[in-house]
This record gives C-alpha cells, structure tokens and sequence, in this order.
C-alpha cells in the first residue's frame, strides 16, 4: 500500500493512522529480562532510544507482557541493539511471548555472555549492549515507557544495525549522504581572516547583510579585516545570539542604519586557502588548516542611512560582483 502526503486525503482517516507506525524507520532491541515465573526472556522492541547523555538513560516504549512482568520485580533488563545480521532473532523475538515458549532455550539461535551489574543475559554480535537499571515507568496510552540508567555498555564498530521500516527488515546504504557544502577558492589572506572570525569553532556562521539602495545598487564595505578588499558586511555569530540584532548592531557600528528585510538564503560553504600544497609536513594537517566549513546566512537590507564621517570605504556596485564568494552570498537561496 502506498500512502504519501499527496494521495493520502484519499484513504480513510481511520486506514491511514492505523499505518503512520510504518513509515518511521527505526532500529531494533532485543531487550533481555530475567524474573522467577517466567524466567529468563527476550522481546524485540522497535521503540527504543537513548535519552540523555549523563547519565546515560535508555527509554523503551513496551506492553504489558512478561517482559514487563520481569522489570517490575527485578528493576533491571539489557537493551542489545540487533545488527542487520539478526532480523531472524527479531522475528522469533517478537513473534512469540515468554508465556508461550522460552524464548532464548531455543537450540543455535541466541548465542549469550553473562551480564557484569544485572543478572540478565546479554545477546551477542549487537551493535550495543547496555545493562540498565530502572528509573522511571510511566504509561502511554496503550504502551508503558520504562527508562533505564545505563551501569555499563559496549559498543562493535564492526556490525552495523538492523533498520525496520514499512514492515521490513533493511540494511543502512554504505554510502554516506554527502555534505552539499559548496566549495569555494579564497586568497590565503581572507582565509586567515575568515578562520579568526569563527573563534576557533568548527564552523564559521556569520550573518551576512546585502543593503540596496532605491537604485537596487549593492553596497560594499572595506571590511575591517580584510584589507582593502571590498566585501560584503558581514559579522560572526556567536551561538545563542540572535542573527538580526548581531548584524543590526555590527551595521551601526560601521555608521550604517538599515531595515534589515528578510532572510535572502542560507549558503553553507567550504572555504579554502588558495595556499599552494604541500607546505606543511603533515598532509592532514595541512588539509584540514586550509578548509574552513562556513554558514553564511544573508539579510536583505533596506539602506536608512549612512555616517559619511565612517573610515570604512564604501561602493555602490551595478552589477553583481565578479568575485564567487560574493556572488554566491549575494544570490544565495534557500534550499
Ligand atoms: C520488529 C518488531 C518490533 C517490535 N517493537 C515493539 C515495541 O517497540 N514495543 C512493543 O510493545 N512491542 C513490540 N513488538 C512486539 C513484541 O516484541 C512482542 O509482543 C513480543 O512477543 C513480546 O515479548 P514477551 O511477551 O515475551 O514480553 C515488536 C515486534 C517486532 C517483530
């Protein structure tokens, strides 16, 4: 069945929530109890995730079943991440209760290792292991959401998760999705100057102001830093801070007064130095000091006035500049 956002008026309401659940793609726990009715357990729970960071909380979102029956006497279960090489484990998992069947006696199907803090068996050849002890449960509707302090977990590089979605077992592509970020050449100089301006992050994100005149003139500034080159004005954003008010209070600082309009576009860009290779020893070194990924977010800006006495050379340009990095912030657009 196909349900998307176009056709979707067209099947009964009641049809097309019954079938929301599908279209998320989720991973797959095999979560492991132990309890003295029925034993030691597993059951496959798609509705699993980690929460926070510090400490680790691990929630799974379950019914009420022997699973649940074994974390309310015990206060612990193991949260084993199935990898794409365990969909049948999953099945059997999640296709039989611990009431019916021990689940995990059956024979050459659920190969286990003694957990270290909680007395539950842990599955082998899971993306991550996770023993957890019980900090809250709370009911949802039809599910009960049990949240798990991590004591101690484990993670193998080598085994890539099991994806589930619109009923079916998948693999994760190979292929990462790449960045999109444009590449774009900038004299060595500029690049010092545009590395400065990140304070040391990762990222550069700058606000970026492209004021007109009533002649749809574009006006350019001798930026401080950066000579007598003509750019754009443009300041960097520190986080938390608000892009209109930081670029409002740049421009007044340079004695311009603008309206500043609406957001033109969000370019998300690799600056690179055009310093010739091979100058540093180190080649990975030398890559990484030569690239800078940088988000340039750029106002359009409705000139209100200008203070004359300003030190800052100022042009208004006809044409776009000829220049890419200024081209490209210009005309950027949303994507
Ligand atoms: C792929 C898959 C994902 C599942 N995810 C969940 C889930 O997130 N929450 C839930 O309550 N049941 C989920 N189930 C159903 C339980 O695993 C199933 O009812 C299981 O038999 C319960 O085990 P128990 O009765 O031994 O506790 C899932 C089943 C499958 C096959």
């Amino acid at each position: 069945m196909i349900i998307n956002s176009n056709n979707s008026k067209m099947l009964p309401e009641s049809e097309i929530m019954e079938n929301v659940h599908r279209f998320f793609a989720t991973e797959v726990a095999l979560i492991t109890t132990n309890g003295s009715k029925y034993g030691p357990n597993v059951m496959a729970v798609e509705w699993t995730m980690q929460i926070a960071y510090d400490p680790i909380l691990i929630a799974i979102f379950i019914h009420d079943s022997p699973t649940y029956w074994n974390i309310q006497e015990t206060n612990v279960f193991a949260v084993n991440m199935a990898s794409e090489e365990q969909s049948e484990l999953v099945n059997i998992a999640g296709g039989y209760s611990g009431i019916e069947i021990q689940k995990l006696t059956i024979p050459n199907t659920f190969d286990t290792y003694p957990s270290k803090y909680i007395d539950v068996p842990m599955i082998k050849n899971c993306t991550v292991n996770a023993e957890c002890k019980v900090k809250a449960i709370q009911t949802f509707a039809d599910h009960i959401m049990v949240v798990g302090e991590v004591v101690r977990a484990t993670f193998d590089e080598k085994e890539l998760p099991l994806i589930y979605t619109r009923g079916s077992y998948r693999r994760l592509s190979r292929q990462k999705i790449s960045g999109g970020r444009k590449r774009i050449v900038v004299s060595h100089s500029h690049f010092v100057e545009f590395k400065a301006m990140s304070y040391g992050q990762f990222i550069l994100k700058a606000a970026v102001a492209v004021i007109r005149d009533e002649n749809n003139k574009l006006l350019l500034i001798t930026h401080q830093s950066f000579g007598n080159f003509l750019m754009l004005p443009m300041v960097s954003v520190k986080r938390g801070s608000n892009y209109v008010d930081t670029l409002h209070k740049y421009l007044e600082t340079i004695g311009i007064i603008t309206e500043i309009e609406s957001i033109l576009g969000i370019e998300r860009v690799i600056l690179m130095s055009n310093y010739p290779d091979g100058q540093t020893e180190d080649k990975k070194e030398s890559k990484i000091s030569r690239e800078l990924r940088a988000n340039f977010i750029s106002f359009s800006c409705k000139m209100k006035s200008m203070n004359e006495e300003n030190r800052y050379l100022r042009k208004w340009l006809d044409k776009a500049p000829r220049n890419t990095l200024l081209r490209t912030l210009v005309n950027c657009r949303i994507r």
